[in-house]
């Protein structure tokens, strides 16, 4: 099946539920599309355990068999469209080449460092687009034996990448990409964990060059504009839609237990009804806004000092607190049941935009392969896609 077949069916899928995208569940209401489709009274009575296996491992996986056959059946089509075929390969690294990079960051370079392999070889040059740390552009250089540059716009990182390399081959620029890219077809593009419009705007690049690339997309909702225009046969989606992708269900939480990732949501609403009472006017998602988003972990006092003196606005009291808290604890039992089946598309979106940017590489001639790169465990933003002149070199999978 080629990319823009795939794409077509993820489509079928995603065009009839547009209109759950398109709502989130922000408070204790039920939904339009929820309450039209009838599965309320399914969602709010499913028990706590249950709730906590469907955030856990997603509802398409821990579906209840009592669960309305619509909403089955939506859970079906969407695991079969986003089953994409996994990478699988390392490429062995020195200690001391990665001293100092996180254990999840060095499973990714030697999973992306196997799979390019053939593509780097009969490149001349590496082009590594938001390089970040420089880590990648330095041990490719090295490892292939190829003059690599590692664009990234933050002149501190460049500085720290350039400080770390002692690679000959590698050199770092920091620079735009979305002003400045400019590609040949000898190139090999890199973009790991390219955020929102940069991962558009490279495989716009690399489709225009006909160079080969190799694309893991992250933070999809990072754009510039208020909509993302599909590139090649997509939907087009709005920002709040794409930040939907970061919530991909992980029975591991990441960065944090699926637990502390919950109870952080529950701070965070709490804080917003807070902030509401005292007559804050807040855009959805806005209550953390200057404040580190991991502070929610530390609970609603805390939170509560912080962006009430960010609106120079008096302490919370105790009793406020409490009250926020237990308002939270019972409007948020149910916002947790109404949110699955939109948390069940998140996936999907996350599919849709890379087949998306697939479809137009595809349609530029090259040989494409979108494929899961990492366990969800190394990086839950784990798609990659990869494009190349020669459909041989393109990563087994
Ligand atoms: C999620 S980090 C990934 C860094 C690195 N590739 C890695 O995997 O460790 C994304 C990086 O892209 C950089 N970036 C974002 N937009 C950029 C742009 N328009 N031009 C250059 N760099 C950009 C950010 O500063 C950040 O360092």
């Amino acid at each position: 099946m080629s990319v823009a077949e795939h794409l077509a069916r993820v489509r079928d899928v995603a065009l009839p539920v547009c209109d759950v995208l398109a709502e989130r569940v922000d408070g204790a209401r039920t939904p339009a599309w929820c309450e039209a489709r009838g599965w309320s009274p399914f969602l709010l009575t499913l028990t706590d355990q249950e709730v906590r296996e469907a955030e856990a491992h997603g509802l398409a996986t821990a579906m209840p068999e009592r669960a309305p056959e619509s909403l089955q059946s939506l859970a079906r089509d969407v695991a079969r469209v986003t089953s994409l075929p996994g990478v699988t390969g390392t490429t062995p690294l020195d200690d001391e080449a990665l001293r100092n990079v996180r254990l999840r960051k060095r499973a990714q370079l030697s999973r992306l460092l196997a799979a390019v392999g053939p593509m780097a070889e009969v490149a001349e040059r590496i082009v590594d687009v938001g390089a970040g740390s420089g880590h990648f552009t330095r041990l490719s250089a090295e490892l292939f034996q190829r003059e690599a540059v590692g664009l990234e716009q933050s002149a501190e990182r460049v500085a720290s990448a350039k400080q770390r390399s002692q690679v000959r081959l590698a050199s770092f620029v920091a620079v735009d990409a979305l002003d400045e890219l400019s590609l040949t077809p000898a190139d090999l593009a890199i973009g790991l964990h390219a955020c929102g419009a940069l991962g558009d705007h490279l495989a716009r690049a690399a489709a225009r060059a006909r160079c080969g690339l190799a694309l893991v997309s992250c933070c999809l909702q990072k754009i510039a504009t208020d909509v993302r225009s599909p590139l090649a046969g997509g939907i087009e989606l709005r920002r709040e839609h794409l930040g939907l992708a970061n919530l991909t269900s992980q029975p591991r939480g990441v960065e944090a237990s699926i637990e502390v990732t919950i109870g952080a949501r529950q701070t965070r609403y709490a804080l917003g009804q807070l902030l509401r009472a005292r007559g804050v006017e807040l855009e959805p998602g806005a209550e953390m806004s200057g404040i580190n988003r991991r502070q929610a972990n530390a609970g609603l006092a805390v939170v509560a000092v912080r962006a009430l003196s960010l609106r120079q606005l008096a302490p919370p009291t105790d009793a406020e607190l409490a009250h926020h808290e237990a308002l939270a604890a019972r409007d948020y039992a149910i916002i947790r049941r109404l949110s699955l089946p939109r948390s069940m598309l998140s996936r999907l979106v996350e599919v849709l935009v890379s087949l998306d940017r697939g479809a137009l590489l595809e349609g530029s001639g090259l040989s494409v392969r979108v494929a899961t790169l990492f366990d969800r465990s190394v990086s839950p933003r784990n798609i990659g896609i990869f494009a190349h002149q020669d459909r041989r070199r393109l990563p087994a999978a």
